[in-house]
């Protein structure tokens, strides 16, 4: 069995030291495979927001790391560095690939930069990023969970969030799940939710998946949630054996100390 951590939006510069530590111990003792981190690392794109962010990755202890930046990771009232070298700080700290690949034996991990220096908050998934995960996807090997990570949420569970949704996100979901992609995950709302693209409206046209993280250790947490990070489950089938994942919630409990099962769902895949 392969296990993969997501976290979210975690914010240094905002985060709270008992939930840091919380994690620390909650990865040591699960020791995934992979680290999918979607985003925000930081609060307000500092070094030394970058340092810390980049030193708690290394206290995890996992082998793989897929780290995207998020609209915080780069600078906001530093014109010059936002209009000049936006993702500096965050390529020294989570470098040097800003559209990082991951893959394991059972994992395959595609990372998409879906913020834009010219935009304050707000995502976008270009013709050719949609073009360039497809063509990746169709390399994936039979057997291997296909996972792509954006920072925006490709689908929202609500409608006051819809203006958060990433822009491109329709055709890019289209596309994604005819080249083969299981899962989309994301971060960037504080909210945590799973949502079946293969119905409503919009719906793809094979089985596949958005998984949001919340945010994982930082005070700013909204919508009347705690902090939290997924754990997502995968074992290769054997033949004849349907294709499917396991998505846990992890939520933060300070009377527990720890993080704690809040919810288990079995996806099933194409
Ligand atoms: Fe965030
Ligand atoms: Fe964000």
């Amino acid at each position: 069995m392969s296990l993969l951590i997501h976290i979210s939006d975690t914010h240094f510069g905002t985060e709270k030291p008992p939930v840091v530590a919380a994690l620390v111990a909650l990865a040591r003792e699960r020791r995934p495979d992979v680290l999918v981190f979607s985003g925000d690392v930081t609060q307000r794109a500092r070094q030394s927001e970058f340092a810390a962010a980049a030193d708690f990755c290394r206290e995890l202890g996992i082998a793989r790391m897929l780290a995207l930046p998020g609209n915080h990771d780069i600078p906001l009232f530093d014109v010059v560095g936002r209009l000049f070298r936006p993702y500096a700080g965050y390529l020294e700290a989570f470098g040097p690939r800003l559209e990082p690949f991951v893959e394991t034996q059972d994992l395959f991990v595609v990372g998409v930069n879906t913020t834009r220096p010219n935009r304050h908050k707000n995502g976008v998934v270009s013709a050719e990023q949609v073009a360039r995960v497809s063509s990746q996807l169709r390399q994936a090997r039979r057997g291997q969970l296909r996972i792509v990570v954006t920072h925006q949420p490709a689908a929202v569970s609500r409608p006051e969030d819809e203006h958060d949704r990433l822009r491109g996100a329709g055709p890019a979901l289209q596309a994604w799940s005819v080249a083969g992609a299981d899962l989309v995950l994301g971060g960037h709302i504080h909210l945590p939710y799973v949502l079946d693209l293969a119905t409503g409206p919009q719906a793809v046209a094979r089985p596949m998946w958005c998984v949001q993280a919340g945010t994982a250790v930082s005070e700013r947490v909204r919508h009347g949630t705690c902090n939290s990070v997924n754990l997502i489950e995968w074992s290769t089938p054997r033949a004849g054996e349907p294709r499917r994942c396991a998505v846990e919630r992890w939520d933060y409990s300070a009377k527990a100390g720890g993080f704690e099962t809040a919810e288990r769902r079995i996806l099933p895949l194409a």
